[in-house]
């Protein structure tokens, strides 16, 4: 049987590497890989290609950036020819970005059959467009594959036959733990005294307005005086800092301001680090897999298992509130994690192993 791989985005490449991996040692699946070019720079794209070992995709579609409706609405227009052309037996999407919804639409129209890899996550919060993208994407897919318990009462209480779901653990995980061991000796790259701590932010609820922005980047900002702080810009909040002239709150000693950084690259930062601050989904868990204590800068989360088990802390999105929980973090009130069940490297061959059982033609 024939399985169509697709990644389109920053997030979605660490989660198709293990499948790769997994799938060139075995002879029953065969498969192609599809990347629907909605991330496109070298830093958002062909870098973690490099790092993470991926092939030159099959297929790429070029899709680009543009409004919602306009990048996914290109995605399905070109994914629908590949199907056509190749009719595989399954289409494989990851995680919740406008590809991963456009794939399974336009695969489960053509009837072939849909498994999403990160399935059940919910946020409860309809503004956000990756939970969109989730809530579609379970609804058509025909393998869920879930990554803490949480995610299988939510597809229950979505009314999910119990037979298309299965709890296989992290494949993120599965990437940072093969991945630590190649850069064992990697250090920051950077002259650093003492204890840092590493920020991420791209989500359009906090980088969008300048006036949330602005109130997070004081904050972080403040928490710079205190130790070290290294921040990747995302593209997207590169560009809103510059037109909304806050460039001059970064302009602190104590931030280290760096355009993105490669898969490896990051993890040789982050994972000296004495504390992370992020509105990301997927370093919510990473974090929580190597016990480093993590800020959350958002109001909710998809992802309640590193909140209940992990080291990961709901802070807000207000600069008020991330200064007094690093306040209280300073003073020494630290959460100790432990790593959830099944986050242990060996996910993508769970799924594999499900996929090449089951009777899908193609
Ligand atoms: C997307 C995902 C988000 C994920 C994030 C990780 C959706 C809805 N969102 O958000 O879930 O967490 O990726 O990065 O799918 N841009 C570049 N170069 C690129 C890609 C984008 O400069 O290679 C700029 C463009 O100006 C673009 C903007 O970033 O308009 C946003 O890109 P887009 O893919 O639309 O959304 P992200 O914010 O990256």
């Amino acid at each position: 049987m024939k399985l169509l791989l697709v990644a389109g985005a920053r997030p979605n490449f660490m989660k198709i590497a293990p499948l790769i991996h997994e799938l060139r040692q075995q002879s029953r699946l065969s498969w192609k890989l599809v990347h629907t070019g909605q991330h496109y720079d070298y830093e958002m794209s062909k870098v973690f290609f490099e790092d993470l070992d991926i092939p030159e995709p099959d297929f790429f579609l070029n899709v680009g950036s543009g409004t919602h409706a306009e990048q996914t609405a290109k995605v399905m227009t070109e994914f629908e020819k590949i199907c056509r052309a190749e009719m595989p037996g399954i289409v494989v999407v990851v995680g919740d970005v406008n590809s991963t919804l456009a794939c399974s639409v336009t695969a489960k129209k053509l009837q072939i059959k849909v498994a999403h890899v990160e399935a059940g996550l919910r946020s409860g919060d309809m503004t956000m467009p990756e939970e969109i993208n989730r809530i579609v994407t379970d609804s058509i897919s025909d393998f869920l594959f879930v990554t803490e318990k949480g995610g299988l009462s939510n597809l229950d209480r979505e009314g999910k036959r119990k037979d298309q779901v299965y709890f296989v653990g992290n494949i993120m995980i599965d990437t940072l733990f093969h991945s630590l061991e190649k850069i064992r000796r990697m250090g920051t790259g950077e002259a650093v005294e003492g204890p840092y701590a590493v920020v991420t932010l791209h989500r359009p609820s906090n980088v969008d307005s300048k006036e949330k922005l602005a109130d997070i980047l004081w904050a972080l900002r403040e928490i710079s005086l205190d130790m070290t702080v290294f921040f990747p810009l995302h593209p997207r909040t590169g560009k809103n800092i510059r037109d909304f002239g806050l460039l001059d709150i970064l302009d602190s000693p104590g931030f280290r301001i760096m355009p993105p950084l490669s898969y490896r690259k990051f993890l040789a930062i982050w994972k000296g680090a004495a504390l992370v601050m992020t509105d990301s989904g997927g370093l919510q868990e990473e974090t929580t897999a190597l016990g480093i204590p993590c800020f959350t800068i958002r109001e909710n989360t998809e992802r309640p298992v590193t909140i209940e088990e992990g080291t990961n802390i709901l802070v807000g999105t207000s600069g008020k509130r991330i200064r007094e929980t690093f306040q209280d973090f300073k003073k020494g009130k630290r959460k100790i994690g432990k790593v959830p069940e099944l986050w242990d490297g060996n996910t993508a061959g769970r799924i594999i192993e499900i996929l090449s059982q089951s009777r899908t033609e193609g």
